[in-house]
């Protein structure tokens, strides 16, 4: 050994603020927690995990990955599952919020009758996995905020057999989880601007809500998602398109604010003119990105652009990217085939099929069969055909996510 030597703990630091910094360049926040349970289970050689959130008295599912049940960066509805655990020593996650002490326990099967939380096997139950080590870990930010828990299970040893987690794992990932903490809490923030400036565009409009514009978000993340790994993009590389995808999707009908309430809300058709002043979301929107300092901004500029672009050509407004600056552009000839931004082809399925499936103020909201009957109709027409087909191969996905961001009534 020479004096590139460095101690196991001297690598879990550098690693530590090595991921520190590569956490704090992402955006929103599920791409942020992907990356603090990858990492940290890297840190640990954790099999599994999961990250809940805190909103209001509850701890909120919020993300999970498993190297047994699920693979690589492939289309996963268990990611949209929706539940919650109360803030309360019964459960294991439920005790590390109320004590905001990590927990270690080496077999969740033998655990001491006198402790005041059980092991919930019902996860275990449903799908064949066997828990057996967990540490779980209070996410603390600053001014002792408690964001949310994350539990990792199963430290595997060189052998791949399960073993209790090792007092460096102990150690090392609660520090990790200090930096980390402060991460999300941004991410939550990030997703929580963009729905406010939303709602300004679309709030308006009582039936409308931040819903829709988090299913869009989510559609695209994972439609783009199955579309690169296809293509055998790198993980990260994916990761990085699917954090601006989700952010900038959601950012698509941004340009509505410009347009009055008179014509966005009309019971019925719109008259020939209104039409024509609603085309211009798409330019207006565009011309907010004008400051582009950052790949979420120019996917924003592309997507606001040319999400009514049609694959077939047709669409609106008929401006390319390169020419919306200029100020006299009216839009004239419109864009076709790959000559559509990719992430505007994205986002127009996956905008159209929010749209068939929900109401609106102009109609009812459809079943399955006839919006999947419209996007497979109009595949190669309107859409790109290679998304619908991936629509279609993850509509499990795109179930999933409908059920995690229903509209909520209006009080
Ligand atoms: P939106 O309501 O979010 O609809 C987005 C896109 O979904 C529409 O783009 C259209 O491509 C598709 N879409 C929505 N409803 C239907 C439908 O019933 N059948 C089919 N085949 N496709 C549908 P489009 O047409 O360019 O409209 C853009 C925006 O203009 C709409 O956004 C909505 O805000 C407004 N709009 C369009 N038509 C009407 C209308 O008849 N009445 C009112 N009040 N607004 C309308
Ligand atoms: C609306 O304002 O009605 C819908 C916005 C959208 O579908 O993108
Ligand atoms: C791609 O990854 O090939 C397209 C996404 C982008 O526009 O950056
Ligand atoms: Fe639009
Ligand atoms: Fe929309």
């Amino acid at each position: 050994m020479g004096d590139d030597y460095t101690s196991p703990q001297d690598n879990a630091i550098l690693t530590i603020l090595r991921t520190s910094e590569e956490v704090n360049n992402l955006k929103d926040v599920d791409t942020i927690l992907d990356k603090i349970l990858f990492e940290s289970r890297r840190l640990s050689n954790a099999d599994a995990g999961s990250i809940f959130l805190v909103e209001k008295n509850s701890l909120i599912f919020s993300y999970v990955q498993n190297d047994t049940l699920f693979k690589g960066e492939s289309a996963n509805a268990a990611l949209y599952q929706n539940f919650a655990i109360p803030i309360s020593e019964q459960s294991i996650v439920g005790y590390v919020a109320k004590t905001r002490q990590a927990l270690t326990i080496d077999d969740a099967y033998e655990l001491d009758a006198t402790l005041p939380f059980s092991f919930n096997k019902s996860f275990d139950e449903k799908s064949g996995y066997r828990t057996t080590s967990m540490l779980t870990i209070p996410l603390i930010a600053q001014e002792s905020r408690l964001v949310g828990v994350m539990q990792l299970i199963n430290a595997k040893n060189d052998m791949g057999k399960s073993v209790p987690f090792s007092d460096e794992a102990k150690t090392y990932i609660p520090l990790f989880c200090n930096n980390a903490s402060v991460a999300i809490e941004r991410g939550i923030m990030n997703r929580e601007l963009i729905l406010r400036m939303m709602q300004m565009a679309e709030l308006r409009d009582p039936t409308e809500t931040g819903a829709h514009v988090q299913r869009v978000g989510a559609f695209c993340a994972e439609i783009y998602g199955t579309w690169a790994s296809r293509r055998k993009y790198s993980a990260k590389d994916i990761k990085r398109g699917r954090d601006n995808l989700r952010l900038a999707a959601m950012l698509h009908d941004v340009g509505k604010v410009g347009i009055s309430d008179t014509i966005l809300k009309k019971p019925g058709k719109l008259n020939d003119e209104e039409f024509a002043t609603i085309k211009m979301h798409t330019l207006w929107g565009a011309r907010l990105f004008k400051n582009q300092t950052s790949e979420l901004d120019r996917m924003s500029m592309e997507i606001a652009l040319c999400h009514h672009e049609k694959f077939g050509g047709g669409g609106y407004p008929g401006v390319a990217p390169a020419d919306v600056w200029k100020s006299d552009e009216q839009g004239t000839t419109p864009l076709s085939g790959e000559d559509i931004p990719l992430p505007a082809r994205i986002c127009a399925v996956a905008d159209v099929y929010d749209a068939l499936a929900s109401p609106r103020s102009y109609k009812d909201p459809f079943p399955d069969e006839k919006c999947l009957g419209i996007l497979e109709k109009d595949a190669g027409t309107h859409f790109d055909p290679e998304i619908v087909e991936i629509f279609h191969e993850i509509f499990d996905v795109i179930k999933a996510i409908r059920d995690k961001y229903k509209e909520t009534p209006k009080e």
